[in-house]
C-alpha cells in the first residue's frame, strides 16, 4: 500500500515555541512514529520573507534554529523529509502557473491573510508577494502530491483556496494530475496561550518560551506569568480561570489528580502563586530537559544539522522536480 503523503512547515522568523510544541511539533513526531505516512516537513523561508523581504540574514540564521528543534523533539531524518523551501525552485514555478488560475478578488477573500494585513497595518501597502502567499503554499501542497496538511484552523482557509486551485487546474487542463488535500486539525485543538494570558504564544508579541531557553529562563519566564490580580494575600480565594499558571499545569502535568487539588486549594485560599509557579517550573523542567539537551549537542555541530536539512533538500528536489515536469507535460508545455 502506498503511504498517505504529508506536508506541514513552518516559517523561520524564529526558533520554535511551546506554541509550536503544543500545536504541531508533538503531533509530528506522533505521526512520524506510526509509519503510516510520508512526512515532508518544510522549512518556508520564502513565504517567511513575504513579510520580512528586508531582512533574509535572520530568515537563513532561524532555519538552522528551526531544524534543531524539529530534531530536538524528535524529528528524525530517516522517517520525515526536512527541507527548505527556497532551495526548491520547482515551488515558485507551479506558483507561477497556479497565479492565472484565480483572481485578485479571490486572494483578497482569504480570510487569515485578511487579518494578518489588518495586524500588519500594511494598509494601501501590501507587498504583492504578501497577497498571493496562499497560491505559493497551494503550489507546495500540490507539488509534493500531499493529501494531509496537519495545521491549526488558521490554516484552513489555506487548504481550500488550494483545492479551489486543484480543481481549476485539473478542469482547465483536461487532467487529473493534482489531488485534492485535506487538513488534518488535531481533535480539541486549542492554541497554547502565551505568558500575558492575553492572546496566543507567539514570538511577535514577546510572550513566548522557547524550546531552546535554558532552565533560568524557563524560571524567569514563569515567574512572570499572569495569575490572578486580585489575589493579593495567599489566604485570600484566587481565580482558577484564565490563571497561565494554571492553562500550563493543564497543557503540561500528566498528574491530573495533583492539577486538580492545587486548583481546588488556589480557589479556596491558602495557595500562594509562587509555590505553583514552582511546582509548574519542576513540572516543564522535566518535560523539556531531555529536549534542551539534545538541542544543545545539535546546537555544537551545526554543520551536521545543515548536512541533515541539505539532504532532506536533495529528496525534496526529487520529489518536486519529476511532479513538476509532469504537471508541464499536463499543460503541454513540455
Ligand atoms: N503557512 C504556514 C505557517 O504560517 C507555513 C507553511 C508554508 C505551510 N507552506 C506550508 C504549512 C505548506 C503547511 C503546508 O505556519
Amino acid at each position: 500500500m502506498t503511504k498517505k503523503v504529508i506536508l506541514t512547515g513552518d516559517r523561520p522568523t524564529g526558533p520554535l515555541h511551546l506554541g509550536h510544541f503544543v500545536g504541531s511539533l508533538q503531533n509530528r513526531v506522533k505521526l512520524q512514529n506510526t509509519g503510516d505516512y510520508e512526512q515532508n516537513i518544510l522549512i518556508a523561508d520564502m513565504q517567511a520573507l513575504t513579510d520580512h523581504f528586508d531582512q533574509p540574514e535572520k530568515i537563513k540564521e532561524n532555519i538552522t534554529e528551526v531544524a534543531m528543534d524539529y530534531l530536538a523533539v524528535g524529528i528524525d531524518p530517516s522517517k520525515s523529509t526536512i527541507c527548505v523551501q527556497s532551495q526548491l525552485p520547482a515551488l515558485p514555478e507551479l506558483t507561477m502557473y497556479f497565479l492565472n488560475l484565480l483572481t485578485l478578488n479571490q486572494v483578497e477573500r482569504n480570510p487569515t491573510v485578511k487579518e494578518e494585513i489588518r495586524q500588519k497595518n500594511f494598509e494601501n501597502k501590501i507587498p504583492v508577494g504578501f497577497l498571493i502567499y496562499p497560491v505559493s503554499q497551494a503550489a507546495d501542497i500540490t507539488a509534493f502530491g500531499a493529501d494531509l496538511v496537519p495545521v491549526g484552523a488558521d490554516q484552513i482557509p489555506m487548504i481550500e483556496d488550494t483545492n479551489f486551485i486543484v480543481r481549476k487546474f485539473n478542469s482547465t487542463y483536461k487532467t487529473e494530475i493534482l489531488k485534492e488535500a485535506n487538513a488534518m486539525v488535531p481533535e480539541n485543538f486549542s492554541r497554547l496561550v502565551g505568558l500575558d494570558g492575553k492572546a496566543k504564544m507567539s514570538k511577535s508579541l514577546g510572550n513566548a518560551i522557547y524550546l531552546k531557553d535554558d532552565t533560568d529562563t524557563l524560571f524567569k519566564k514563569i515567574k512572570q506569568m499572569y495569575t490572578d490580580p486580585n489575589h493579593l494575600r495567599v489566604e485570600d480565594p484566587g481565580e482558577v480561570q484564565g490563571n497561565v499558571v494554571f492553562t500550563y499545569l493543564d497543557a503540561f502535568d500528566d498528574d491530573k489528580k495533583t492539577v486538580q487539588e492545587l486548583k481546588d486549594h488556589y480557589s479556596r485560599g491558602g495557595l500562594g502563586d509562587m509555590k505553583v509557579k514552582k511546582y509548574l517550573y519542576e513540572v516543564m523542567e522535566h518535560k523539556f530537559k531531555d529536549i534542551r539537551e539534545k538541542r544543545t549537542e545539535f546546537a555544537k555541530d551545526i554543520s551536521q544539522v545543515q548536512q541533515i536539512v541539505k539532504e532532506g533538500t536533495e529528496r525534496a528536489q526529487d520529489i518536486t522536480n519529476s511532479f513538476m515536469l509532469k504537471i508541464k507535460k499536463s499543460m503541454g508545455l513540455a
